[in-house]
């Protein structure tokens, strides 16, 4: 019989849009004692957390809390308990990701209108608007940081025209929050998705969400009545039933098990949460504005770096993510033996991208723990070895140069 050998992960470098670099004392937090879902110790745990969630997602909602399952847990939770069959639905899509939304809400059974934009571009607010004016969806759902394109939406105008159109505006943060400005409250982001695998640096498993009232009302108005052991009510005429359809995304259940009542739901994933909860101090320890500060310093001495290799970057610069920077693959240059090569000899792992991108641009993510000078450095000299290696010219040893000035500079600054 075949025997397996001890589980022994090579440590990494990891400069994808994720799942990126865990800090030691997450993974410290993921091997605790397994505390009982409803023993006060974890309990008390739980609403750290969700207070936590708040601040994070800068708002005073009540809830606040993860879905258990990766990002699009949380995606599919909220679309699913906040679309009904037959509501409309307008998706703008600039990304992989804002087909995923469109996918989703397919699956919901809403009416969906799709605008779109070419990759490596966003929206302007007004074209989001015009689109809301003339469909009159009862929910927009849109992605705020595209990982696939490496662009940021602008969200604050289209807040305000959704509440002033009494619109629900579910947002996909998965990618900045917490790298990242998200402002729930001040943007008039009814929902909004967080991952936890990105700039949070928690492994993926779980899917920081938060909604407000008006989603709420939403939610309860399609709240199953159970009766005891007899099931739900189905008294009602079958026309009007608009129960969610999911269980284990149902929020309105999920909010009960989240709430003082603590109604048996699904069995809280124990480990998950403490280190989520760890992940949430230690991003609120270092404080959210000067994390967003960290991730713009790196990306700068990044692409300083990258800009002094001669390679060229991909998407309008006027809506770059900060966390995930993309990079078109040179002519003659093959794009996979370059991530082989990089992984094989250095340990750094980057990304490729999907779709009409497959095979164009690599994706530098610079994103939570592994959002650091070292890290950069690293990648740039060993991304500058890699790419002589494989024929293509440049000036040898300015991109390190670069990028040591942006650090100098954020020094004297
Ligand atoms: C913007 C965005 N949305 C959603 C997802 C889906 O997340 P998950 O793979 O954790 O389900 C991702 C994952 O890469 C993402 O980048």
């Amino acid at each position: 019989m075949r025997t397996f050998a001890e589980l022994s992960p090579s440590p990494r470098t990891i400069l994808t849009p994720g799942p990126v670099e865990v800090d030691p004392r997450v993974l410290r937090a993921l091997s605790y004692p397994i505390l009982g879902q409803f023993d006060p110790e974890f309990t008390a745990l739980m609403n750290d957390t969700m207070e936590m969630l708040r601040q994070l997602f800068r708002t005073d909602n009540r809830w606040a809390y993860p879905v258990d399952g990766t990002s699009r847990s949380g995606i599919e939770a909220v679309l699913t308990s906040l679309i009904e069959p037959g509501d409309r639905v307008l998706v703008p899509i600039y990304g992989r990701f804002g087909h995923l939304l469109h996918e989703i809400a397919e699956r919901c059974g809403a009416e969906v209108t799709t605008i779109e934009k070419e990759w490596g571009t966003v929206f302007e607010p007004e074209e989001i608007v015009a689109a809301i004016k003339r469909t009159k969806p009862a929910v927009v759902a849109l992605v705020h940081g595209e990982t696939s394109t490496g662009r940021l939406q602008p969200l604050e105008e289209i807040g305000r025209a959704c509440r002033e159109l009494d619109v629900l505006l579910v947002v996909d943060a998965v990618a900045t929050i917490g790298g990242v400005p998200v402002e729930a409250d001040a943007w008039h982001l009814d929902a909004v998705v967080g991952g936890t695998q990105k700039c949070l640096s928690v492994p993926s498993g779980m899917s920081p969400i938060t909604y407000n009232e008006r989603a709420e009302r939403k939610v309860l108005s399609r709240k199953r009545v159970e009766r005891g052991l007899r099931g739900p009510d189905y008294s009602a005429p079958a026309e009007e039933r608009r129960p969610i359809q999911s269980n284990y995304l149902d929020l309105a259940q999920l909010q009960d098990y989240w709430s003082p009542a603590r109604l048996n739901h699904h069995t809280e994933m124990t480990s998950m949460l403490y280190g989520l909860r760890e992940g949430l101090r230690i991003a609120l320890a270092e404080g959210l504005d000067a994390r967003f500060a960290r991730h713009r310093l790196h990306e700068s001495a990044l692409v300083a770096g990258l800009r002094a290799m001669g390679v060229a970057f991909y998407g309008d610069p006027a809506c770059k993510l900060p966390v995930v920077t993309c990079v078109t693959i040179p002519e003659g240059i093959d794009g996979e033996s370059v991530r082989s090569m990089l992984l094989d000899l250095f340990g750094i792992e980057i990304a490729s991208s999907f779709g009409p991108l497959k095979g164009k641009i690599w994706r530098i993510g610079t994103m939570g723990y592994s959002c650091s000078r070292k890290n950069v450095l690293h990648f740039l000299g060993a991304f500058e070895a890699v790419l002589l290696r494989h024929g293509f010219r440049l000036p040898a040893g300015a991109a390190l140069q670069a990028a040591l000035d942006v650090y100098d500079a954020a020094k004297e600054g």
